[in-house]
């Protein structure tokens, strides 16, 4: 109670120096003091009004100048996407030569990484009822939104995974780090721009937490045993993620999404992909997929050589 009594004095004497924006709170004010302490009465009474739950009296905080962003930040603010790390731009061909492939599992590690893909693909389509009924946008974006949460972590924990073998064993890391984070970032941004379609629920940021909580410390132990199994792992992920985006893009083609053909890219996707100005959402989809059958190639390359191996792809490639 002194604390609050102490912060509302501050608060009234230095009225004058704040502007317009006080609405009705400022005649109170006003009747309360002239440039001058209240008394200890007059707070009190303030007070009780504001227990009793008089809260048209009480300024509107965004209205306040202090709370408010100052023009000249917003003003030098870029957009998101703008700071992104070097990543492969596709030409027209590559995003429509993008095939389904699968990798045929050798030995104990590539199947254990095949099946249990397989087990969580089938276990998610059941669990987030993407398999039963229609079709329709937003269960797309939920799918899209909830999997690119997930989907950006691997190259985030292999990189740090990595980053600190590297400082620990004061060794070099032979360049893998730069790719893993490129594609942790690449998934983030695909997520950013679902995001620009969808306004998350809470039921959805919860199931979001829950599961980067047991994903991120489930994926940072299977790191530090076996990083193949991880990069195999997530190279039969991508393999799935090249098959969703084209069921996807079917269903822009011929299904229940044929308005994605007109409907406009967000302004992130044209930033960080370069793309058009009058590209349409399918042209993002088409972008999308073709980040994935890349990660696709680049976890199954990096799962088949030895952590001491050079990494083959240059920053952006
Ligand atoms: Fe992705
Ligand atoms: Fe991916």
């Amino acid at each position: 109670m002194k604390s609050l009594l102490r912060l509302q004095q501050r608060f009234i004497c230095t009225r004058t120096s704040l502007s317009n924006n006080w609405g009705s709170f400022d005649s109170n004010v006003t009747k309360l003091c002239f440039n001058k302490l209240s008394t200890k009465k007059e707070i009190e009474t303030a007070y009780e009004e504001y227990k009793d739950g008089k809260f048209d009296q009480i300024p509107d905080p965004k209205q306040l100048d202090h709370f408010k962003n100052k023009p000249s930040s917003v003003a030098g603010k870029p957009p998101p996407g703008t700071h992104t790390l070097p990543h492969p731009i596709w030409t027209k061909e590559q995003l429509v030569n993008v095939k389904i492939t699968s990798k045929q599992p050798e030995g104990k590690v590539d199947k254990m990484a095949y099946y249990s893909v397989q087990g969580i693909r089938k276990g998610f389509d059941i669990c987030s009822g993407f398999v039963f009924g229609e079709r329709n946008e937003k269960k797309w974006l939920n799918r899209i939104c909830f999997l690119e949460t997930v989907a950006g972590v691997p190259g985030m924990v292999a990189a740090m995974a990595r980053h600190m073998k590297s400082i620990r064993r004061l060794q070099r890391d032979y360049g893998w780090i730069h790719t893993l984070l490129e594609e942790a970032e690449n998934e983030r941004m695909h997520l950013l721009t679902a995001l620009e379609l969808k306004q998350p629920s809470l039921f959805f940021k919860l199931a979001v937490i829950g599961s980067q909580g047991v994903f991120v410390t489930l994926f940072t132990g299977a790191y530090i045993v076996s990083p193949k199994f991880c990069h195999r792992f997530v190279g039969y992920l991508e393999e799935e993620a090249v098959k969703t985006y084209t069921k996807c893009l079917e269903d822009i083609e011929h299904g229940p999404m044929q308005h994605w053909k007109k409907r406009p890219a967000t302004d992130l996707a044209i930033r960080y992909w370069s793309l058009p100005k009058d590209a349409t959402m399918k042209d993002v989809i088409l972008a999308i997929r073709a980040d994935e059958a890349h990660h696709r190639v680049v976890n199954h390359t990096l799962a088949s050589m030895k952590p001491d191996d050079f990494n083959p792809y240059d920053p952006g490639k």
